[in-house]
């Protein structure tokens, strides 16, 4: 590895933001960017939200794309760190473009309300980030308004999601009465203001908790603190750092997002403890990301401007070397080499003509319909990343068709928006039709749009009796056609092929899983 590359990647952070609607994930990115100095991205994030929340029908979906692309990769810098914060859309647009954002991250900010502790999609994520052990830091937020007490939202978040948590910071009261936070491990005290404005407080150092300054500054509440402080010392986990690296241990930071209150020390944290780009399993082999020979996977698509020209653009993450304007790599799942001349590289604010990307960052590839989610690009040797994988859809539409004639166009654009990762389709095994599945409304409003505007054909939804999902395999291939013929209703294929078991309920799931111990059931599967 080049000298040069390694400090590029050492200094790099990948990461996502996880949490619920309305916790406060859009509040956080924009303070974060703030402290990047991309002050014009920050008002956008918030603009783009509210587009969101009034998008209504294709043609906003449609003019919102090209917002979307920008701030599906927002980068900024950060002392020397380069930072590459990876949207994971939340509200009406969650899909499993969500879950697999967080596929191509090295670590992940968890960002819970402290009114309601941990909520249901916080839940679904983590889920998601447990599957390659993903570092997680955590920011309560709000504490400008009135809370649970903090050790329950703790408590919370090691039962509900099985993490260990060991809080950085520790909140002087809340609401009305919130004073600020002790910075357990910078022995800081910053007290706090409410202010929307402002961008850095300094903190009053006090390394011995009886120092009578904390009672002028506290008044009755520094006794509470020493109280506290006592008490974390006895019970709280130490921090340690291994633990945080294999996903088993979160820090946890408190604030006010809003209020631009433990932001900083959040990202200071986070830039100091989280992972640069780490190796990535392929087929093969393992990959690290010093190789000198460019490497990459596709976990995004996204249908771009003019859906006339069938136009996209594939998020590429790049896992090693360095990429270059102009560079040839090969498609190997297709085995051609292609020039990636007009890649969009995504840059700092306030950065011109950076014609180079390293490990870590994220390049968008146009095309029109070649590439599909899960796709390795390789300067040389042949290769394939794993865990890049499909997520069992909760939602199920069936498609009817209005005009039978158009039966092809219906087929080729199923087949093409389910590369794209849009939406996934299954057929019944035996019979004909097609049912839909999603994890999020709105992917079947846009598959329905785009059916119409790109392909041109004309079709409605039906509803179906369905409501999960389970990839089914066995070694014993007598029992697997046992499993078929007992089970036809519920056997369907999905665009790859591969055999899924659709049913009515979760309980149905339970149910035919432990009546057939021999089939694995999954919930996941990785593109072929
Ligand atoms: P999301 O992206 O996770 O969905 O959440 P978002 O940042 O949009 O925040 C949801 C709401 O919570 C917003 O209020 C936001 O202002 C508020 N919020 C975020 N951080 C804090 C905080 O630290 N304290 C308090 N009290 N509120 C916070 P809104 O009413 O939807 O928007 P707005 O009118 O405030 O802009």
């Amino acid at each position: 590895m080049s000298g040069h590359n390694r400090k590029q990647i050492e200094k790099c952070r990948t990461f996502g933001i996880i949490s619920h609607p309305d916790a406060g994930k859009t509040t956080l990115t924009e303070k974060l960017l703030l402290f990047g100095g991309a002050i014009q991205m920050a008002g956008a994030v918030k603009s783009r939200k509210v587009e969101r929340k009034a998008t209504s029908d294709w043609m906003d979906i449609e003019q919102e794309r090209g917002i979307s692309v920008t701030t599906s990769v927002m980068k900024f810098s950060y002392r020397d760190f380069e930072i590459n914060l990876l949207d994971t859309p939340g509200h009406r647009d969650f899909s499993e473009d969500t879950y697999r954002v967080l596929t191509a991250v090295d670590s992940a900010i968890m960002v819970i309300d402290s009114a309601k502790g941990v909520e249901a999609q916080t839940e679904k994520l983590m889920e998601v980030c447990r599957m390659r052990n993903t570092p997680i830091i955590t920011f309560i937020n709000k504490l400008d308004r009135d809370g649970l007490p903090p050790l329950d939202v703790i408590a919370d978040i090691e039962e509900k999601l099985q993490i260990e948590c060991t809080p950085f910071s520790w909140p002087i009261g809340m609401g009305k009465n919130f004073k600020g936070v002790y910075n357990l491990y910078r022995k800081e005290l910053q007290l706090f203001t409410a202010s929307r404005q402002s961008r850095e407080r300094s903190g009053t150092t006090i390394n011995d908790l009886s120092d009578p300054r904390l009672d002028e500054l506290l008044g009755s509440q520094a006794d509470e603190l020493r109280e506290d402080i006592d008490l974390l010392e006895g019970a709280a986990n130490p921090f340690e750092p291994a633990q945080f690296l294999n996903g088993g241990q979160s820090p946890v930071f408190f604030g006010s997002a809003v209020n631009n209150f433990g932001v900083k020390e959040l990202l200071d944290a986070f830039v100091e403890n989280a992972p640069c780009p780490g190796p990535r399993e392929t087929t093969t082999r393992e990959i690290l990301p010093g190789e000198e020979p460019f490497s990459g996977f596709v976990f995004k698509i996204q249908a771009n401007m003019n859906p006339a020209h069938r136009d996209r653009i594939a998020f590429l993450r790049i896992c090693s070397g360095k990429f270059t304007r102009g560079m040839k790599v090969i498609h190997h799942r297709v085995g051609k080499e292609i020039t990636l001349a007009n890649a969009t590289i995504f840059m700092a604010q306030g950065r011109t003509n950076v014609e180079e990307a390293y490990p870590g960052d994220i390049i968008g590839i146009h095309n029109h319909g070649t590439i599909k989610i899960g796709d390795t690009f390789s300067s040389k040797e042949p290769l394939k990343f794993t865990g890049i994988p499909n997520f069992a859809p909760k939602l199920f539409r069936r498609v009817i068709l209005k005009n039978p004639m158009k039966s092809k166009q219906l087929q080729n654009g199923l087949t093409q928006l389910a590369e794209e990762g849009a939406v996934q389709v299954f057929r019944p095994r035996l019979g004909s039709g097609y049912i839909l599945g999603a994890v999020g409304e709105l992917q079947f409003e846009v598959t329905m749009a785009r059916l119409k505007n790109e392909y041109r054909v004309d079709a409605i939804y039906e509803p179906v009796e369905l409501a999960d999902a389970r990839w089914i395999n066995c070694d014993e291939r007598k029992k697997l056609d046992q499993f078929i013929s007992k089970n036809q209703a519920g056997i369907f294929l999905d665009a790859e092929d591969c055999l899924t078991y659709l049913a009515p309920s979760q309980w149905h799931i339970g149910y035919v899983m432990e009546q057939w111990p021999e089939i694995t059931f999954t919930k996941i599967r990785e593109y072929v």
